[in-house]
């Protein structure tokens, strides 16, 4: 018993070292990792920023399954080329994959959750499993408007454009302008 909880510990230390270990300096192909961003990512979860990619300050990149899953699932975040993240973004997988594609642009305050827990009643929230309902995609050249959310599963289509303050509870078209609680179309992008 005590084993098991050393180990416990120690593993648990390991992923704190880890992240502090994540420093932006591994990301060489990027433009520019402001030191305070937030990186944490298990070592067998994918984190890559792309080619000319600027990650600002105070952001989050979590890039972590919960600890009741299963290590199959490959939580990843994965930034494209050219991207910009602005400050204080909140992009976290927690089970789900997020894959961004290049030329995005994500203003501040904008959270990109790729997974949630399920909802069943009667169940601790820490034994809740992850739901089917994962994973964030944002197509080539998107731009998502200040402390707009982007709930899991959801795909947003190339070019597309989320107002600020949204709430993306289904799939934006390409080109789409959308924005409100839930999003809904406003028009199209000519
Ligand atoms: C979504 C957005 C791009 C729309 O711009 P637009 O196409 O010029 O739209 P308009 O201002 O002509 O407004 C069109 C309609 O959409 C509504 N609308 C505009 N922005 C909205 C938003 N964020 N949420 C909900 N509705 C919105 C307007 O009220 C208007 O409604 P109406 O036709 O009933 O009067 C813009 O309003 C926006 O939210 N930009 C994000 C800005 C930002 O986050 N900047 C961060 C700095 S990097």
């Amino acid at each position: 018993m005590f084993g098991f909880t050393f180990a416990k510990h120690l593993v648990g230390r390991l992923r704190e070292e880890y992240a502090l270990c994540c420093r932006p300096y591994a990301f060489p192909g990027a433009e520019r990792v402001h030191r305070s961003a937030i990186v944490l990512r298990d070592p067998w979860c994918e984190l890559s920023i792309g080619e000319g990619s600027t990650v600002e300050h105070g952001t989050i990149l979590l890039a972590r399954n919960e600890r009741h899953e299963s290590m199959a699932i490959n939580s990843h975040i994965r930034i494209g080329r050219n991207c910009y993240i602005g400050q204080y973004n909140n992009l976290r997988t927690g089970g789900g994959a997020i894959d961004i594609g290049d030329e995005v642009y994500i203003a501040q305050f904008v959270s990109l959750i790729a997974s949630g827990h399920g909802i069943a009643a009667g169940v601790p929230m820490r034994l809740q499993p992850i739901p089917e309902k994962r994973n964030v995609r944002i197509g080539n050249s998107a731009w998502i408007g200040v402390g707009a959310t982007v709930l899991p599963g959801v795909t947003i289509g190339e070019g597309a454009v989320i107002g600020a303050g949204a709430v993306v509870t289904k799939d934006v078209p390409p080109q789409a302008i959308v924005g409100g609680v839930p999003a809904a179309l406003i028009h199209y992008r000519t």
